[in-house]
Protein backbone atom coordinates (compact mmCIF):
# COMPACT_ATOMS: atom_id res chain seq x y z
CA UNK A 1 0.00 0.00 0.00
CA UNK A 2 1.17 3.40 -0.55
CA UNK A 3 0.32 6.37 0.66
CA UNK A 4 -1.05 9.81 -0.97
CA UNK A 5 -1.89 13.15 -0.20
CA UNK A 6 -4.55 14.47 -2.42
CA UNK A 7 -5.61 18.32 -2.16
CA UNK A 8 -9.27 19.26 -3.02
CA UNK A 9 -10.65 16.08 -2.13
CA UNK A 10 -13.88 16.99 -1.05
CA UNK A 11 -14.83 17.67 -4.68
CA UNK A 12 -14.29 17.31 -8.65
CA UNK A 13 -11.04 15.89 -9.62
CA UNK A 14 -9.35 15.75 -6.11
CA UNK A 15 -12.76 13.44 -4.87
CA UNK A 16 -12.41 11.48 -8.35
CA UNK A 17 -8.88 11.12 -7.57
CA UNK A 18 -9.10 10.11 -3.91
CA UNK A 19 -11.80 7.33 -4.48
CA UNK A 20 -9.82 5.74 -7.23
CA UNK A 21 -6.76 5.34 -4.98
CA UNK A 22 -8.73 3.81 -2.26
CA UNK A 23 -10.56 1.50 -4.74
CA UNK A 24 -7.01 0.50 -5.75
CA UNK A 25 -6.31 -0.28 -1.99
CA UNK A 26 -3.90 3.19 -1.40
CA UNK A 27 -3.97 4.56 1.84
CA UNK A 28 -5.29 8.10 0.90
CA UNK A 29 -4.93 11.45 3.16
CA UNK A 30 -7.34 14.08 1.63
CA UNK A 31 -6.91 17.58 2.33
CA UNK A 32 -9.77 20.34 1.91
CA UNK A 33 -11.60 23.35 3.65
CA UNK A 34 -14.24 20.87 4.99
CA UNK A 35 -15.00 17.50 4.75
CA UNK A 36 -11.72 15.53 4.25
CA UNK A 37 -9.38 14.21 6.52
CA UNK A 38 -7.56 17.04 7.18
CA UNK A 39 -9.37 20.44 7.35
CA UNK A 40 -7.23 23.50 6.24
CA UNK A 41 -6.95 26.50 4.13
CA UNK A 42 -4.54 26.68 1.96
CA UNK A 43 -4.70 30.18 1.09
CA UNK A 44 -2.66 30.85 4.05
CA UNK A 45 0.42 30.21 5.28
CA UNK A 46 -0.62 28.73 8.25
CA UNK A 47 -2.86 27.28 6.98
CA UNK A 48 -0.10 25.08 4.48
CA UNK A 49 2.12 24.64 7.31
CA UNK A 50 -0.79 23.10 9.40
CA UNK A 51 -1.74 20.48 6.78
CA UNK A 52 1.63 19.90 6.29
CA UNK A 53 2.41 18.51 9.91
CA UNK A 54 -0.60 16.80 9.84
CA UNK A 55 -0.68 14.67 6.83
CA UNK A 56 3.41 13.82 8.06
CA UNK A 57 1.91 12.93 11.29
CA UNK A 58 -0.96 10.92 9.82
CA UNK A 59 0.93 9.21 6.89
CA UNK A 60 3.48 8.71 10.00
CA UNK A 61 6.43 10.06 8.81
CA UNK A 62 6.28 8.67 5.09
CA UNK A 63 4.91 10.01 2.17
CA UNK A 64 4.81 7.82 -1.13
CA UNK A 65 3.13 10.68 -3.58
CA UNK A 66 1.28 14.27 -3.04
CA UNK A 67 -1.48 15.03 -5.60
CA UNK A 68 -2.37 18.64 -5.87
CA UNK A 69 -6.14 19.16 -7.13
CA UNK A 70 -7.11 22.10 -4.80
CA UNK A 71 -7.62 25.59 -6.49
CA UNK A 72 -10.35 28.11 -7.52
CA UNK A 73 -10.88 29.76 -10.41
CA UNK A 74 -12.44 32.90 -8.97
CA UNK A 75 -11.44 36.90 -10.30
CA UNK A 76 -10.36 37.21 -6.61
CA UNK A 77 -6.55 37.87 -5.07
CA UNK A 78 -7.56 34.45 -2.94
CA UNK A 79 -6.81 32.62 -6.41
CA UNK A 80 -3.14 33.42 -6.85
CA UNK A 81 -2.72 32.53 -2.87
CA UNK A 82 -4.14 28.80 -3.62
CA UNK A 83 -3.20 27.98 -7.03
CA UNK A 84 0.38 28.63 -6.47
CA UNK A 85 1.11 29.45 -2.89
CA UNK A 86 -1.20 26.23 -1.42
CA UNK A 87 0.33 24.16 -3.81
CA UNK A 88 4.52 24.84 -3.77
CA UNK A 89 4.58 25.64 0.05
CA UNK A 90 2.96 22.55 0.47
CA UNK A 91 4.52 20.57 -1.69
CA UNK A 92 7.95 21.68 -0.77
CA UNK A 93 6.82 21.04 3.23
CA UNK A 94 6.13 17.68 2.60
CA UNK A 95 9.43 17.11 0.66
CA UNK A 96 10.72 15.41 4.04
CA UNK A 97 8.44 12.99 4.09
CA UNK A 98 8.61 12.03 0.43
CA UNK A 99 12.24 11.57 0.68
CA UNK A 100 11.26 8.48 3.08
CA UNK A 101 9.52 6.89 0.36
CA UNK A 102 11.08 4.24 -1.98
CA UNK A 103 9.02 5.54 -4.81
CA UNK A 104 8.34 9.05 -3.92
CA UNK A 105 6.01 11.33 -6.69
CA UNK A 106 3.99 14.43 -7.11
CA UNK A 107 1.65 15.62 -9.43
CA UNK A 108 0.15 19.13 -9.45
CA UNK A 109 -3.29 20.29 -11.72
CA UNK A 110 -2.42 23.37 -13.94
CA UNK A 111 -4.76 24.07 -16.47
CA UNK A 112 -5.26 25.20 -20.55
CA UNK A 113 -5.64 28.80 -19.02
CA UNK A 114 -2.42 28.73 -18.05
CA UNK A 115 -1.76 29.83 -22.01
CA UNK A 116 -4.14 32.39 -22.02
CA UNK A 117 -3.61 35.72 -21.49
CA UNK A 118 -2.04 36.53 -18.12
CA UNK A 119 -0.41 39.22 -16.05
CA UNK A 120 3.83 38.41 -16.32
CA UNK A 121 4.05 40.48 -13.40
CA UNK A 122 1.98 38.31 -11.02
CA UNK A 123 3.95 35.41 -12.60
CA UNK A 124 7.22 36.96 -11.87
CA UNK A 125 6.27 37.88 -8.02
CA UNK A 126 4.65 34.25 -7.06
CA UNK A 127 7.75 32.49 -9.24
CA UNK A 128 9.91 35.02 -6.67
CA UNK A 129 7.87 33.72 -3.64
CA UNK A 130 6.79 36.84 -3.12
CA UNK A 131 3.35 36.23 -1.85
CA UNK A 132 1.99 39.48 -0.77
CA UNK A 133 3.68 41.35 -4.12
CA UNK A 134 1.41 38.73 -6.04
CA UNK A 135 -1.79 39.12 -3.79
CA UNK A 136 -1.61 43.31 -4.18
CA UNK A 137 -1.56 42.63 -7.87
CA UNK A 138 -4.25 40.43 -8.37
CA UNK A 139 -6.18 42.73 -6.05
CA UNK A 140 -5.44 45.70 -8.58
CA UNK A 141 -6.57 43.50 -11.22
CA UNK A 142 -9.69 42.16 -9.51
CA UNK A 143 -10.75 45.65 -8.62
CA UNK A 144 -11.07 46.64 -12.34
CA UNK A 145 -13.79 44.43 -12.73
CA UNK A 146 -14.42 40.55 -13.71
CA UNK A 147 -12.72 40.98 -17.42
CA UNK A 148 -9.34 42.73 -16.63
CA UNK A 149 -10.04 40.17 -12.91
CA UNK A 150 -10.13 37.07 -14.85
CA UNK A 151 -6.65 37.68 -15.50
CA UNK A 152 -5.92 36.19 -11.91
CA UNK A 153 -6.42 33.11 -12.70
CA UNK A 154 -4.42 32.07 -15.98
CA UNK A 155 -1.44 34.12 -14.06
CA UNK A 156 -1.92 31.34 -11.45
CA UNK A 157 -2.20 28.59 -13.78
CA UNK A 158 0.61 30.40 -15.44
CA UNK A 159 2.99 30.40 -12.37
CA UNK A 160 2.34 26.99 -11.19
CA UNK A 161 3.33 25.03 -14.89
CA UNK A 162 6.30 27.67 -14.48
CA UNK A 163 7.26 26.47 -11.07
CA UNK A 164 7.20 23.33 -11.88
CA UNK A 165 9.16 23.19 -14.81
CA UNK A 166 11.70 25.19 -12.52
CA UNK A 167 11.64 22.70 -9.77
CA UNK A 168 11.23 19.44 -11.15
CA UNK A 169 15.21 19.26 -12.56
CA UNK A 170 16.51 20.89 -8.60
CA UNK A 171 17.99 18.58 -6.55
CA UNK A 172 15.48 18.75 -4.50
CA UNK A 173 13.11 16.82 -6.68
CA UNK A 174 14.84 15.22 -9.57
CA UNK A 175 17.96 15.12 -7.98
CA UNK A 176 15.89 13.26 -4.98
CA UNK A 177 14.31 10.81 -7.20
CA UNK A 178 11.00 12.15 -7.69
CA UNK A 179 8.95 12.94 -10.53
CA UNK A 180 7.09 15.95 -10.51
CA UNK A 181 4.86 16.81 -13.15
CA UNK A 182 1.61 18.64 -14.23
CA UNK A 183 -1.40 17.99 -15.85
CA UNK A 184 -3.32 20.86 -17.55
CA UNK A 185 -7.14 19.89 -17.97
CA UNK A 186 -9.21 21.13 -20.98
CA UNK A 187 -13.04 21.95 -19.39
CA UNK A 188 -14.02 19.39 -16.92
CA UNK A 189 -17.42 18.52 -15.82
CA UNK A 190 -17.19 19.44 -11.88
CA UNK A 191 -18.87 21.80 -9.51
CA UNK A 192 -16.13 24.41 -10.60
CA UNK A 193 -17.37 24.62 -14.00
CA UNK A 194 -21.31 23.91 -13.28
CA UNK A 195 -22.82 27.23 -13.60
CA UNK A 196 -21.40 28.34 -16.49
CA UNK A 197 -22.20 24.97 -18.23
CA UNK A 198 -25.66 25.51 -17.06
CA UNK A 199 -26.31 27.81 -19.88
CA UNK A 200 -25.60 27.99 -23.86
CA UNK A 201 -23.94 31.49 -23.81
CA UNK A 202 -21.66 30.03 -20.63
CA UNK A 203 -20.72 27.03 -22.95
CA UNK A 204 -20.08 28.94 -25.89
CA UNK A 205 -17.59 30.92 -23.90
CA UNK A 206 -16.19 28.15 -22.15
CA UNK A 207 -15.76 26.50 -25.94
CA UNK A 208 -14.77 29.35 -27.57
CA UNK A 209 -11.72 29.59 -25.33
CA UNK A 210 -11.40 26.34 -24.81
CA UNK A 211 -11.77 24.02 -28.22
CA UNK A 212 -11.96 20.50 -27.45
CA UNK A 213 -12.18 17.99 -30.70
CA UNK A 214 -11.85 15.03 -28.82
CA UNK A 215 -14.73 13.76 -27.06
CA UNK A 216 -15.28 17.00 -26.21
CA UNK A 217 -16.05 17.98 -22.31
CA UNK A 218 -14.13 15.86 -19.98
CA UNK A 219 -15.49 13.85 -16.47
CA UNK A 220 -12.98 14.29 -13.62
CA UNK A 221 -12.13 9.97 -14.22
CA UNK A 222 -9.97 11.80 -17.28
CA UNK A 223 -7.43 13.54 -15.29
CA UNK A 224 -7.62 11.26 -12.16
CA UNK A 225 -6.18 8.42 -14.49
CA UNK A 226 -2.55 10.14 -15.62
CA UNK A 227 -2.81 11.67 -12.11
CA UNK A 228 -2.39 8.05 -10.64
CA UNK A 229 -0.13 6.82 -13.48
CA UNK A 230 2.30 10.15 -13.05
CA UNK A 231 2.51 9.13 -9.44
CA UNK A 232 2.40 5.22 -10.01
CA UNK A 233 5.73 3.51 -9.30
CA UNK A 234 5.62 3.58 -13.02
CA UNK A 235 6.95 6.60 -13.57
CA UNK A 236 10.49 6.57 -13.48
CA UNK A 237 11.50 9.11 -15.96
CA UNK A 238 8.44 11.47 -16.74
CA UNK A 239 9.42 15.19 -14.94
CA UNK A 240 8.98 18.45 -15.89
CA UNK A 241 6.28 18.19 -17.80
CA UNK A 242 3.12 20.27 -18.34
CA UNK A 243 1.07 17.12 -19.63
CA UNK A 244 -2.57 19.15 -21.49
CA UNK A 245 -5.19 15.99 -21.24
CA UNK A 246 -7.97 18.64 -22.65
CA UNK A 247 -9.67 17.06 -25.77
CA UNK A 248 -6.81 18.77 -28.49
CA UNK A 249 -7.52 22.04 -27.15
CA UNK A 250 -3.67 22.93 -26.65
CA UNK A 251 -3.03 21.32 -30.23
CA UNK A 252 -6.01 23.10 -31.93
CA UNK A 253 -5.22 26.67 -30.27
CA UNK A 254 -1.48 26.82 -30.74
CA UNK A 255 -1.25 24.20 -33.57
CA UNK A 256 2.39 22.83 -34.58
CA UNK A 257 3.70 25.64 -32.70
CA UNK A 258 5.83 24.21 -29.42
P1 LIG B 1 -13.82 21.81 -7.54
O1 LIG B 1 -14.28 23.17 -7.19
O2 LIG B 1 -14.81 20.74 -7.80
O3 LIG B 1 -12.81 21.28 -6.42
C1 LIG B 1 -11.80 22.08 -5.90
C2 LIG B 1 -11.59 21.74 -4.44
O4 LIG B 1 -10.54 22.57 -3.93
C3 LIG B 1 -12.84 21.98 -3.58
O5 LIG B 1 -13.17 20.85 -2.81
C4 LIG B 1 -12.43 23.14 -2.70
O6 LIG B 1 -13.01 23.14 -1.41
C5 LIG B 1 -10.91 22.96 -2.63
N1 LIG B 1 -10.30 24.22 -2.20
C6 LIG B 1 -10.55 25.46 -2.71
N2 LIG B 1 -9.92 26.39 -1.98
C7 LIG B 1 -9.26 25.74 -0.99
C8 LIG B 1 -8.46 26.19 0.09
N3 LIG B 1 -8.23 27.49 0.32
N4 LIG B 1 -7.93 25.26 0.92
C9 LIG B 1 -8.20 23.94 0.71
N5 LIG B 1 -8.95 23.47 -0.29
C10 LIG B 1 -9.49 24.36 -1.14
O7 LIG B 1 -12.89 22.02 -8.82
P2 LIG B 1 -12.23 21.00 -9.85
O8 LIG B 1 -12.83 21.25 -11.16
O9 LIG B 1 -12.16 19.63 -9.31
O10 LIG B 1 -10.75 21.60 -9.91
C11 LIG B 1 -9.61 20.92 -9.43
C12 LIG B 1 -8.38 21.57 -10.04
O11 LIG B 1 -8.44 21.45 -11.45
C13 LIG B 1 -8.27 23.06 -9.72
O12 LIG B 1 -6.91 23.37 -9.45
C14 LIG B 1 -8.71 23.71 -11.02
O13 LIG B 1 -8.15 24.97 -11.19
C15 LIG B 1 -8.20 22.71 -12.02
N6 LIG B 1 -8.85 22.78 -13.33
C16 LIG B 1 -10.20 22.54 -13.44
C17 LIG B 1 -10.79 22.62 -14.68
C18 LIG B 1 -12.25 22.40 -14.87
O14 LIG B 1 -12.74 22.59 -16.00
N7 LIG B 1 -13.01 21.97 -13.87
C19 LIG B 1 -10.02 22.93 -15.89
C20 LIG B 1 -8.62 23.12 -15.65
C21 LIG B 1 -8.07 23.05 -14.41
Amino acid sequence: TRTYIVTGSASGIGATTAEMLRARGEKVIGIDLRNADIEADLSTPSGRQTAAARAIELAEGRIDAVIACAGISAPIPATISVNYFGVTELLTALLPALSKSDAPRAAVVSSMASLQPNSPEMVEAALAGDEEKAVAIAAELAAQGPEIGYLVYPSSKRALSRWVRRASITPEWAGAGIPLNAVAPGTVVTPMTAQLLATPEGTAMVDAAVPMPLNYHQPPESIASLLLWLTSVENTHLAGQVIYDDGGADATLRGDDI
